[in-house]
């Protein structure tokens, strides 16, 4: 295909000469006599190089021209022809992203180079983006990563269901992604531009949830010193994200319910209806089925989430993305510490392959991040990498039970080894740090205070520095 150039002089003789000499060039080229013009056909039509005066009579100025290509088609090159003297304008157009600037009298030499560079800029730039897209396609979606059938599956349905408004349910263990699934339902939406709100369902006490998602009116309750917007306001016209839904109180589960079936509801304390105009997202790691059998979740609502339910797999049983996303972490902390690029080992690979990761992609990340930043050489091992023990023995044959105690005490104690083990691990990690481990094992930081209470591990046992 022809590249397609576009000429906008207000002087005739001057178009054609140019017209004329970019055509011998074999280029397709189109013309346009005034700024206005210009400015109509670049707003419609894709060209690959425009060339533009600077002056061009009483309307519209070569600046508009170069305005409007950036405003509509950034990797266009933009040349400006300038007249003679005009220097200081000619250095504000390349401030403003024009690719060079032509004094006149120019030579057809000098017009001949210039063009033929920047339509090389052009083909370049498009062949990057493609080859960048197709990567994306073929390996990521959003800023998930997953070259394997699971995880392509997911991009399939999650691209999909993005465009239309429909509740979408996403679950999947701490760490397999939902959040940022949620994230580029959102991304990949018509409401892109308009607020993703993202409101942790168990991260809020019971007594504030519903002030916090409905908002509340002055004098609605003790403190309420001022009317509240909440979040289901705040993300009009964009999307809601309840994350954690399943921990959500019974109440408050009927008030949202009633949004979904209604899309309207009250300020605590208020009375008028507040109709809102927002995409609701919801995530969750627990068995909602089980909840909903045992009546800590309602039915009706459970229903009205899982108009779509986007599943993600443990990173356990898609081991066919482990090289990917070790690819991504790597590259990811050699840029944030500055560090030459590591690679992992065949053996290190193996290594992860057969651990069953329980925080998911969260805890590869972490330990990737670990590894990087403390292995001695470029090339990180197996024995680098610093993955707990999960109970069981390391051939990965279950250790053997003491059939001396009930099935239940025995379970508790393995369970409670289990937690030990894993928190330890996770704040030696994170040096001891309690909102990051929280943060890195997918654990409100409440609960990691109070797991930690209970265990009764002391800052001695993960060694603070
Ligand atoms: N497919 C993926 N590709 C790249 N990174 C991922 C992927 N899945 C998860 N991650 C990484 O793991 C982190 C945790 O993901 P996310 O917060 O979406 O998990 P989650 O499922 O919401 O977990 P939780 O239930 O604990 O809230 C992300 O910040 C990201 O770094
Ligand atoms: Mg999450």
């Amino acid at each position: 295909m022809k590249p397609r150039t576009l000429i906008v002089e207000d002087e005739r003789a001057i178009r054609l000469a140019l017209s004329g000499l970019l055509r011998r060039e074999h280029y397709e080229v189109e013309e346009a006599a005034n700024g206005e013009d210009a400015i109509a056909r670049v707003e419609g039509e894709r060209f690959d190089f425009v060339l533009t005066d600077l002056a061009l009579g009483s309307g519209k100025s070569g600046m508009d021209v170069l305005k409007a290509v950036k405003a509509h088609q950034p990797e266009t090159p933009v040349v400006m022809i300038t007249a003679h003297g005009n220097e200081k304008i000619a250095v504000e157009a390349m401030k403003a992203g024009a690719e060079d600037y032509v004094p006149k009298p120019f030579d057809n030499d000098e017009i001949r180079l210039v063009a033929r560079r920047c339509l090389e800029k052009t083909r370049l730039a498009r062949e990057n983006r493609e080859l960048r897209e197709r990567v994306e396609r073929a390996f990521g979606f959003g800023n998930l990563i997953g070259s394997g059938a699971a995880m392509q599956k997911v991009f399939e349905t999650t691209r999909k269901v993005a465009e239309t408004d429909l509740t979408v349910l996403i679950r999947g263990e701490s760490g397999t992604g939902k959040e940022l699934v949620a994230q580029a339902l959102h991304q990949e939406s018509a409401r892109k531009s308009a607020p993703f709100v993202a409101v942790n369902c168990a991260a809020i006490s019971k007594e504030l949830v519903e002030s916090e998602l409905f908002g509340h009116e002055k004098g609605a309750f003790t403190g309420a010193d001022a009317r509240r917007a909440g979040r289901f306001e705040a993300a009009h016209g964009g999307t809601i994200f309840l994350d954690e839904i399943g921990d959500m109180a019974p109440e408050t589960q009927a008030k949202v319910l009633r949004v979904l079936q209604e899309r309207s509801f009250e300020r605590v304390g208020g009375t008028e209806p507040i109709e809102v105009d927002v995409r609701v997202v919801a995530a969750t790691h627990r068995d909602l089925e089980a909840d909903v059998r045992e009546g800590r979740f309602r039915e009706d609502l459970y229903y009205r989430l899982k108009v779509v339910e986007v599943m993600l797999p443990p990173l356990r049983e898609r081991t066919e993305d482990l090289p990917a996303l070790v690819t991504r972490f790597l590259d990811e902390v050699a840029e944030r510490h500055d560090l030459a690029p590591r690679t992992l080992s065949e053996d290190a690979l193996a290594r992860l392959a057969a651990y069953p990761f329980p925080g998911n992609v969260r805890e590869l990340r972490n330990v990737i991040e670990q590894a990087a930043v403390l292995s001695p050489t470029e090339r990180i091992e197996a024995k680098d990498l610093s993955l707990p023990e999960l109970g069981g023995s390391p051939s990965g044959r279950p250790a053997t039970p003491d059939l001396t105690l009930p099935f239940s005490d025995s379970k508790r104690d393995a369970i409670e080894r289990f937690e030990r083990s894993y928190l330890l691990h996770a704040l030696r990690a994170n040096r001891g740090n309690i909102s990051r481990t929280a943060e890195a094992i997918g654990m409100v930081r409440q609960s990691l205070q109070q797991k930690i209470r209970e265990l009764g591990l002391r800052s001695e046992d993960w060694g603070k520095d």
